[in-house]
This record gives C-alpha cells, structure tokens and sequence, in this order.
C-alpha cells in the first residue's frame, strides 16, 4: 500500500530512485512522483499513472545534479488517483512522501486551515506534511519538528521527508508501516521494502516503531541510539526479476516445487517434523488448548485449509478468522488460545492488529511470514518464516502454497508432540508433503495445455463458480479469489451441498462450473452436485483426482490429477486453479501481476 524511497548520496539519485520505485510498485500503482534536490534547489515532479509515465516527465524535465531524491508510488485512500493527490507533498519548507492513513486528517485539517494553511491535495498526506511545516517555520530542528507533530497524529505513517535548508539529507519515522533504511558504496537509502534496495546494496536495518532517522551521503543516524544495527540479507536482485518468464506469477507459479520444500525443509529432522529452529520445542504444544489462525485474503484461505486438519490431527479447535473482523467480533479465547497470524508481506495492517489484539489479551502468539524482518515476524513470540523468496505479484502463489505446507507440518508436528500420531504415520505425512506434493505442483505445472483448453472454453463467461467439499470448499474459496482478482470475471466459491439452497437459480446455459474433488470419501456426493448443476445447463469442469472413477461420465471436461496421497492432491488441485486463473486473465488480456484497484502490501485497515 504505497512505496517509498530515498537516495542521498555521492551519485546521481533520480535514476536510483526510480529503479526503486519500479520494483515497489506492486505496493501501489495509481500514481508517482519524485522530489529530488538540483542545483536549483528542491525540484517536485508528479504523475498520475505509473513509473513510465514519471521517466516520461523526467526526460521531458530531467532534475540534474541531484544526490537526494525521495519518491513514492501510490495506493489511493484519500482522494482519487490524480497528478495533485500524487505525492511527494509539500508544503512550505517540507517535502514528503508517506506510506500509512492518518486517520485525525480531518481535525488537523481543520487547526491547520484556520492558522491560514491552504491545501491543494484531498489527502491526510498533505495535512501530515504541513503539520510537521508548522513545526519546522517555527523554528524546531527536524527532528524535534517530526516528533511535536507525529505526536498529534493517530494512525499508521511511514515518512520520508526533505526539508529546505537541510540539503541532501532526509529525514525518515515510521509508525505502523514498513521502513528499511540500507548502506551502500554510494551513499544511504531507505525503502518500504528490501526488494527495491537490492540493485544497490545488502546491508539494511529495520526501523523500530516510532524511531526517527537522519541520512546524509556520510551516514545514518538513529536519533536517541546512534548508528544503526546494519545488518547482510541473503535476498539476491535476481530472485526478486522476471527471469524470461511474461509475468511474476508465471514465474512465481514455476517456483512453487522448490517454494515448499524451502518452507519444510529447515523444519524437518530425521524425516519428522522439528520446529525448533523457531525456537518451537515440544513445551510449545502442552498447553495449547484452542488454535485461532488469524490473516486477510489467500493466508486466510491457507488458514481454512489448514484449520480442519489441524483439528483432525491435534485434536484441538481450530479456526480461521477474517483478521479485519477478529478483534471488532472477538471469539471467546482462553489461556491456552494460541494465535496463528499468516502473512506473506509480514506487515498486513489488519493482521498486525489482530497480533497487537492477541498480544494484549496475554495469548500466545505464532506468526508465518515470509518477508524477512517485518513487524509481523518481529513482533510474534514465535516466527516461522515460509523462505519463499520475493513475491513481486499481486496475486499470491508461492505465498499461499507455502503457508499451507507450513501449517500442515505443523499440525503433522503437534499431533505427533501429543501422542496422538505415531511415529510411523508423523513420518509418512512429512514424507508426502516435502516430497510428493512438491513433485505433484512439478506435474501439474507441465500440463499448461491442458489448462489452456479450459481457460479457452470459459474466459468469456460473465460468471464462473468453483464448488467442492470439505477441503476442497476450502481450495474453491482461493481459486475463487485468484480468478476473479487477476481476471476480473465474476466468481464464486460455494459448498457444493449448499448450491441448491438459492444459488442454484444462476446457473444459466453455459455457466462454468468449476468442480474440486480431491476428497475420495466425498466423490459420491460430488458426482450429484455436479450433475445437479450439468443438468440446468452448466458447463461443467472437474478437477479431481485419479481415484474418482465415474470422472469423464460426470463432467464436460475433466482435468485429472497426478496419481498421489490425498496430501499430493490437495496440491495438484492449488496448482491447477492457478493456472486456471492465469490463463483465464492472460485470454482477457488483464495486467496479471497488478491487477486493477489492488496492492500487494495492504497496510491500511
Ligand atoms: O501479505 P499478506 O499475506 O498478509 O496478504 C494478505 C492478502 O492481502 C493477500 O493474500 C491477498 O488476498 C492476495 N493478493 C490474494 O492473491
């Protein structure tokens, strides 16, 4: 949800700036801009639309002999996509940009307007800008400026901010957003995200909440602690590039096999399941009484499919809950209530609430994340990072694959930390899902014609269904979002028992019917779904393992799944809805890694 970054230093900083703001902006897309310092002085250029259209303007109007820029690529909140709504703001003396809501904007708004402040923009970012204007013509230094007029602010805000007067250097907090400050050769950066630093340098440190930095070309500096705790990632530039394929999730599709074992293979030992290279040992379980997974979009998906299995393995309750309604609709909890957030991005405002929520209820918290360092991972008793690598698309793959493998080993763990599974079986089910649903993915990934021919037959359809049961109701939910998030074609997942309970009446000639069965004991009941829906005139696919005999007599086309345990086909069946979905969005000639209206990091509420 917005991009920042900045550059001050001993080169040119416009061009790093923008090649940061092209590997950030699946964070926001809607509009761009830049300030960088000239010889002229502090120089704004804005834009609506993307990183293109800012090169555009900048060879049209370079800022030269510039060695501090900051730049922002935006997620509209407050005011529509516009070249004045766009940041960099500025007002007075201040320059800057904001990843974050300030959610008072309006009462500050109305203090500020009245003290004879006039605003162009509609955004809270203006009012931000100003306030900490107010300060600085005030004659506050920079940083005490920050801290006087982020101390009147409610809500999330990661700033970059340049002040005249203070050439070549920025100022940066962060409360609630994502902040990364770096160290090169060529001088200091900052960044909502490590990625967009990666073509200039490893060395990073994360910024603690409320912590305020300064940026010169000769150094860091944290106020009230000193020079930063600089840390090497092993992140490379290349793992977060296209690599020859057409698109990021063609590439992050292709990466699942390896995706997950990653994700496992820390976490196994002798063929059974250890966590304790998370600092998870077998004192973990004893007392888990409950397990809330808590997280937004596909992580969440990941959490339902993982929720009946964790019960049906550890015999304990589980559940997934919407991280945006779980502490405004709080179930009941209990000491003995662990919470699970998942989170790819690691900084997921409503999942970092829901962490903040469970933290201040005293339960025990456990996140998986994938992105390294984020306030999620740092701010869970317990992290399990899933290593998928950099997820630059906005539709989550790797993500979700990998947070479902990682769940299931856990459940494979706890079951196995309880007694309740032998060994013999802890063992199998490792052994299923670091080997053979990594080998099914691998499989399913070779077969992109047969899923061409399915995409071909309904990408026009004004609207699809995906139905399945028990597991595979839980899959129909993320191969529902999938394609109706990158494809936009109207889609919905249902139970299969429950279409006949109203839904039923949509289904028209030719509707897609997207059935999942990979549940053997539920073949019989799916069979009569989907002749249910066949015979008002559905077009009817099947997704299925090769377990289910009657397969080509029930559906109109029929995708079968390599032969596998029911682990494997729960896999296969992730891989096939993809695959669907992208091919189904590549047909309608959609923008398949940013897809209209989205962002990849949602970090307002
Ligand atoms: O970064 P997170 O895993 O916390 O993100 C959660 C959702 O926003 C995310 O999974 C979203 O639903 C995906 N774009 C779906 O493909």
């Amino acid at each position: 949800m917005c991009g920042i970054i900045g550059y001050t230093g001993f080169e040119e900083a416009t061009g790093k700036v923008t090649c940061g703001l092209e590997i950030l902006e699946y964070r926001g897309y809607d509009s761009v801009g830049i300030c960088a310092k000239g010889q002229d002085g502090i120089k704004l250029l804005k834009t609506k639309g993307r990183v293109s259209s800012l090169n555009e303007a900048l060879s049209k109007s370079p800022i030269d002999s510039a060695f501090c820029a900051i730049g922002h690529t935006r997620w509209a909140t407050h005011g529509a996509p516009s070249d004045t709504n766009a940041h960099p703001h500025n007002v007075g003396r201040t320059y800057l940009v904001h990843n974050g809501i300030i959610e008072n904007y309006k009462e500050l708004k109305a203090e500020l307007e009245k003290g004879g402040v006039k605003f162009l923009s509609e955004t809270d970012t203006e009012v931000g800008c100003a306030l900490i204007n107010k300060y600085y013509e005030e004659g506050c230094d920079p940083h005490t400026a920050i801290l006087k007029a982020t101390g009147f602010m409610h809500g999330s805000y990661a700033f970059a901010i340049m002040f005249e007067g203070e050439d070549n250097t920025i100022y940066a907090v962060r409360k609630g957003s994502p902040l990364i400050i770096a160290k090169g050769i060529d001088g200091y950066y900052l960044a909502s995200d490590l990625t967009a630093l990666l073509p200039f340098t490893k060395v990073y440190c994360s910024l603690n909440e409320g912590e305020v930095v300064r940026l010169t070309k000769d150094g860091a500096f944290i106020f009230n602690k000193g020079e930063p705790d600089w840390k090497v990632t092993n992140m490379s530039f290349e793992s977060a590039k296209k690599g020859g394929y057409d698109h990021f999730m063609l590439k992050e599709m292709n990466e699942q096999p390896n995706a997950i074992k990653n994700a496992l293979s820390p976490r196994i030992k002798d063929g059974l399941p250890d966590f304790s290279c998370d600092g998870i040992d077998d004192s973990f379980f004893e007392d888990i009484k409950e397990i809330h997974i808590v997280a937004c979009g596909s992580a969440m998906h990941a959490g339902l499919l993982a929720a009946p299995i964790i019960e049906g393995l550890c015999m304990v309750p589980c559940r997934s809950y919407i991280a945006s309604e779980y502490r405004y609709n709080p179930p009941f909890t209990q000491k003995g209530t662990l919470v699970i957030i998942v989170s790819q991005s690691g900084e997921t405002a409503d999942s970092l609430a829901s962490l903040r929520y469970a933290k201040s209820q005293g339960l025990k918290t456990l996140g998986i994340v994938n992105a390294v360092e984020t306030t999620i991972a740092r701010e869970a008793d317990f992290c399990a990072y899933t290593y998928a690598g950099p997820e630059i698309a906005v539709a989550t793959t790797k993500g979700y694959t990998t947070q479902a493998s990682l769940l299931y080993l856990f459940a494979v763990a706890m079951s196995f930390k309880k007694g309740i599974t032998d060994k013999e079986n802890a063992k199998s089910l490792t052994e299923c899902l670091f080997f053979e649903a990594p080998q099914v993915v691998e499989q399913t990934l070779e077969r992109g014609e047969e899923i061409k021919a399915i995409a071909k037959e309904i990408y026009e359809s004004q609207s699809i269904f995906y139905i399945g049961r028990g597991l595979d109701y839980a899959l129909s939910q993320e191969a529902s979002l999938k394609l109706k998030e990158i494809s936009y074609v109207h889609c919905e997942a249902y139970a299969a028992g429950e279409l006949k309970h109203g839904t039923i009446s949509l289904i028209e000639r030719g509707t897609p019917v997207i059935a999942i069965a990979t549940e053997e004991a539920l073949f019989d009941k799916m069979d009569s779904n989907i002749k249910e829906v066949k015979s008002r005139g559905s077009h009817t696919v099947l997704i299925c393992t090769d377990k289910m005999e009657n397969a080509h007599a029930c559906a109109d086309r029929v995708f079968v799944l390599p032969r596998s345990s029911r682990i494997g086909g729960i896999f296969g069946a992730i891989l096939a809805v993809q695959m669907i979905a992208y091919e189904v969005a590549r047909l309608r000639g959609c923008d398949i890694d940013k897809p209209r209206n989205l962002a990849k990091s949602v970090t307002v509420e």
